[in-house]
C-alpha cells in the first residue's frame, strides 16, 4: 500500500481479469481515488489508456502522482461521474467507442481516516463529509437545518431502521451539532442500550448523511445508463458497491441494459420491441475472497457486478 495515499484497492485481480478481454482503447475510471485500480489496469493492458474522474481534488493529486510514469496513457479529471460523457468529449474521445467504465463506489480509506474531512465517527473533526469540499451543503448544514421529519426520512432511506425517528428527534433537540464527535455522542445517547451493543450506533447515521451530502445514489442512478451507452461493442462496465442501496441501483441499471427495458411475461416471446444493449458478464454479484477480506477489512461488504455491451445496431 502507498504511504502517500494509504488506500488498498478492492477486488483488483477480479477487475483486471474482467477488463482482460475488452477491445484496446479508453477505460474510464469513474472513481479514480488514489489510482490503485487504474495503475493495475495500465500495467496489465499496455494497449489501454485511462481517463480518470474524481470529485475529490486530494485524491486526484495523489492519483496524478501515481500515474505519472504512464505519461499520456493516464489523465485525471476533477468532475462528478454523472458528467462522464462530457469529460470524455472534453478529453477528445467519442462516446460509443469506450472499452470500459469502472465504478469503485463510496469513499476511500484516506477520506475516512482524515479527521478534517469529517466522514468518520471514529475521529473528531468538522461535520463536513463533502467529497468535493469546494461546494454543496455540509453534513452540519443538513443535521442543523433539516426539519425533524426530513432527517428521519433521510436515515430510513439510507439504511437506518426503526430507530430513525427517535434519533432524528434527539438530534433536533441537541442542535447545534457541529463536530463528528458531538454527532457520534448525540446518536449514542439517543438509542436504547441494546442498540449500543451491535457496533457503534452512529455508523449507519454517518453513512446516511454522507450519502445524502454527496447525492451518492442520485449521481449513481444518472451515471450507470450513461456508462453503458458510451461503451463500444465488447466494452465492459464494472461496478463495485459497498451497501445494498448502491447494489440495488447497479443491479437495476444492468438489468435494464440486458433486457432493453422489456416487461413482457418471461414465458411469452417478447412483443414490445425492446432491444437489449448488454449481456451480464456473470450472474449475480461476485464477492471478494476470504483471504482479501482478512487482509483488507474494507473489502468485506464489496459486491462486484459487470456487464458487456452488445454489438450496436446503427439503425436501432
Ligand atoms: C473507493 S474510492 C476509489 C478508490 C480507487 N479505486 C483506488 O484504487 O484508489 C471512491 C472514490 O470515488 C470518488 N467518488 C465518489 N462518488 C463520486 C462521484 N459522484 N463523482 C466522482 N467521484 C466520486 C470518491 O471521491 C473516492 O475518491
Amino acid at each position: 500500500m502507498r504511504q502517500d495515499f494509504p488506500h488498498e484497492p478492492v477486488m483488483v485481480d477480479e477487475v483486471v481479469d474482467i477488463f482482460a478481454t475488452v477491445p484496446q482503447g479508453v477505460v474510464v475510471d469513474a472513481t479514480l481515488g488514489g489510482g490503485g485500480h487504474a495503475e493495475a489496469l495500465l500495467r496489465a493492458r499496455p494497449d489501454l489508456v485511462v481517463v480518470g474522474i474524481d470529485r475529490d481534488s486530494d485524491a486526484l493529486a495523489a492519483a496524478a502522482d501515481r500515474l505519472a510514469p504512464f505519461g499520456v496513457r493516464a489523465s485525471c479529471h476533477h468532475a462528478r461521474f454523472d458528467d462522464l460523457r462530457a469529460v470524455l468529449v472534453a478529453a477528445g474521445h467519442r462516446p460509443g467507442t469506450v472499452s470500459g467504465v469502472l465504478f469503485d463506489l463510496g469513499v476511500s480509506s484516506v477520506q475516512l481516516d482524515r479527521p478534517q474531512r469529517g466522514f468518520s465517527y471514529r475521529f473528531d473533526g468538522p461535520l463536513d463529509m463533502r467529497m468535493d469540499p469546494s461546494g454543496g451543503p455540509t453534513a452540519a448544514e443538513l443535521v442543523n437545518g433539516l426539519p425533524e421529519a426530513e432527517l428521519a426520512r433521510l436515515f430510513v432511506a439510507n439504511g437506518e431502521g426503526r430507530l430513525a425517528r427517535r434519533i432524528a428527534r434527539h438530534l433536533v433537540a441537541e442542535r447545534p451539532i457541529l463536530t463528528t464527535a458531538a454527532l457520534a455522542d448525540a446518536v449514542s445517547r439517543s438509542v436504547p442500550a441494546p442498540a449500543r451493543r451491535r457496533g457503534h450506533p452512529a455508523r449507519r447515521v454517518f453513512q446516511a448523511l454522507r450519502i445524502a451530502v454527496n447525492d451518492e445514489l442520485g449521481a449513481l442512478a444518472r451515471a450507470l445508463p450513461e456508462a453503458v451507452d458510451v461503451l463500444a461493442a465488447g466494452g465492459r462496465c464494472v461496478a463495485i458497491s459497498y451497501h445494498s442501496g448502491e447494489d440495488r441501483l447497479v443491479k437495476a441499471a444492468f438489468t435494464e441494459a440486458v433486457t432493453g427495458g422489456c416487461q413482457c411475461p418471461p414465458a411469452l416471446p417478447c412483443g414490445c420491441g425492446a432491444v437489449p444493449r448488454a449481456r451480464l458478464v456473470a450472474r449475480g454479484a461476485r464477492r471478494p475472497t476470504s483471504a482479501e477480506v482478512e487482509r483488507n477489512h474494507r473489502a468485506e461488504s464489496a459486491r462486484l457486478r459487470a456487464c458487456e455491451r452488445l454489438p450496436i445496431d446503427e439503425d436501432g
